[in-house]
């Protein structure tokens, strides 16, 4: 007899993955790619965070579990970077430190919807928000940010749609597109949203790497809404896995009983570290001014016809090409297999990020060496012409 599995958690697969597979075998057979595929640093945290991690190996404490809204004194200094950063006050008591973003999202979700909701989120976007949304019975609706609309999502249809969300999510950096929404726009988001009822959610895990502007958190616009961040990007912690997010009042409890059965507590020892990675913002900003060196050597150095009409990428690590200029109109992910097997460049189709449009677009980032830039650029150059006039 054939045993049960769900029904419900239908998640599509991430095709991000079989791209990394392929690179993984190309290199074990002595291919030296180049990687534009990984939406992480590559450079390690601040030295001072790598010296509290080895000094709390030491320390009894940090061998067992944490509280689940994580330890106090990293929730205070959280509070200081706000502070310091942003000018904002926040209570440390709203803070709830997450393993990595990723869980704040969990968090989140389970904590403010019910399964049938329905959550407004962009497309193109971080395909995980709308796969945690279908494995937790929740709605994902749509809203297209194109070129048309200088990439930001087109909110307007959705007033004029008639039907309200139950709650929004948006990123600002974003990732694919690199976008940055103004503080206007934030701002006004945030007042919609709290006027209508809806709640929002603003994902500030690319806060810090930002190229024209030094965006305010959404904190400032409105007491209703869930911040979440992360060590991951800014700080180079990516495998460390500690985020955070900020809760309002009415949630905080609710997300504290969730927290403790989902995952007990975040890692003592790697919050140690963590404590450590706002003291050094001039090391942090030095990768933030290799970020945009190497986002203009790519917009300088590749084909006009492969960036096509790209995002502006004014923050993150990431261009995103619109690729469908390109002769013969090869699909992004017939692109991204031949220009990693026959030029060395690996970077993502852009499909993973949005269903509908994706085949037109190519993920690119530029978290790598400033080498590593000047020679992807060469390689697609120097490959391309040649490619296309075999389709
Ligand atoms: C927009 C966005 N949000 C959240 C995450 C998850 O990050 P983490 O769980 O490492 O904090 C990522 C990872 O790439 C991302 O791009």
């Amino acid at each position: 007899m054939a045993l049960k599995t769900t029904s419900t958690n239908k998640v599509p697969a991430f095709l991000a993955m079989a791209v990394m597979n392929a690179t993984k075998e190309l290199e074990a057979a002595g291919a030296e790619v180049i990687h534009l595929e990984v939406g992480q640093p590559s450079t390690p945290p601040p030295d001072a965070v790598n010296r509290a991690l080895t000094s709390a190996l030491s320390t009894v404490s940090t061998h067992g579990y944490s509280v689940a809204f994580g330890e106090w004194p990293l929730r205070e200094r959280i509070a200081a970077h706000y502070a310091d950063w942003y000018g904002q006050k926040v209570d440390p008591a709203k803070i709830a430190i997450t393993p990595g973003s990723s869980l704040g999202f969990a968090l989140s979700f389970l904590a403010a919807f019910d399964r049938g909701d329905r959550i407004a989120l962009p497309t193109p976007g971080y395909p995980a928000y709308r796969n945690l949304m279908l494995a937790m019975g929740l709605e994902p609706v749509l809203m297209p940010a194109r070129a048309a609309q200088g990439w930001v999502p087109d909110l307007e249809a959705l007033k004029a749609s008639g039907k309200l969300p139950d709650g929004m999510l948006l990123a600002s950096p974003a990732n694919p597109t690199g976008v940055v929404m103004t503080d206007d726009e934030v701002r006004d988001i945030c007042q919609w949203c709290h006027l209508n009822g809806v709640r929002l959610i603003m994902d500030e895990i690319y806060h810090g790497l930002t190229f024209t502007s030094k965006p305010a958190t959404a904190l400032a616009f409105s007491d209703s809404v869930i911040v979440v961040n992360s060590f991951s990007k800014f700080f180079c912690m990516t495998g460390w896995r500690v985020g955070w997010a900020i809760f309002p009042d009415e949630l905080l409890e609710p997300v504290e009983r969730l927290a403790q059965n989902l995952y007990i507590g975040s890692p003592r020892p790697m919050q140690a570290g963590a404590m450590a990675a706002f003291d050094d913002y001039p090391a942090l900003q030095q990768h933030v001014d290799r970020y945009r060196e190497n986002r203009d050597i790519l917009m300088r150095g590749l084909p006009a016809e492969f960036l096509g009409e790209s995002a502006p990428c004014d923050g993150a690590f990431y261009l995103y090409a619109d690729i469908s200029g390109l002769a013969g109109t090869p699909d992004s992910v017939t692109l991204a297999d031949a220009m990693l097997r026959e030029a060395g460049v690996a970077c993502t189709p852009g499909v993973d990020f949005d269903q509908e449009q994706g085949m037109r677009h190519m993920r690119l980032s530029f978290a790598g060496s400033t080498a590593d830039m000047k020679e992807a650029s060469r390689r697609i150059g120097d490959w391309l012409p040649g490619y296309l006039k075999t389709l």
